[in-house]
């Protein structure tokens, strides 16, 4: 069963744009990880100052498997460090993982 995993990043709000431009050009290593099925970077547009990373796996090894992969380490990589250069400043303050798992929803109806 697909359980989803959200990192939320507690970000000064003059460094949201940062982060979104960090995350333009994140490096893609997650895209084939085993079991991945998609990930949405939302920003808060109502004052708050956690940016959320709602990342959905086809089951909760698939998440512990990418956790401890060379493909976490390398998705957590800068573009400035894969050109070779230094590790950015970091720019949040906080981050924290939510877990939880899909208990009801719905779709539009087709046509
Ligand atoms: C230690 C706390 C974490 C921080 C501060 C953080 C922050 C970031 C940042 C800034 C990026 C953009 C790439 C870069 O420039 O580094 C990124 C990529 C990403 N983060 Fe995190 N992250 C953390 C842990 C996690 C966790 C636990 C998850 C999953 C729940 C996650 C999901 C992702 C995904 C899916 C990407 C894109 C990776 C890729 O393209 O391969 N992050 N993260």
């Amino acid at each position: 069963m697909t359980v989803i995993k959200i990192n939320a990043i507690t970000v000064p709000a003059d460094s949201g744009d940062e982060l979104a431009h960090r995350f333009a050009k994140r490096a893609g290593a997650v895209d084939g990880a085993e079991g991945f099925e998609g990930f949405e970077l939302l920003k808060p547009t109502d004052g708050r100052d956690q940016w959320l990373v709602i990342t959905r796996w086809r089951d909760e090894e698939a998440f512990q498997g990418w956790l401890s992969s060379p493909g976490f380490a390398d998705g957590h990589r800068s573009a400035q460090e894969r050109a070779g250069g230094d590790a950015p400043r970091p720019v949040s303050t906080h981050s924290e993982v939510w877990n939880y798992e899909i208990a009801g929803g719905s779709a539009p109806a087709p046509g």
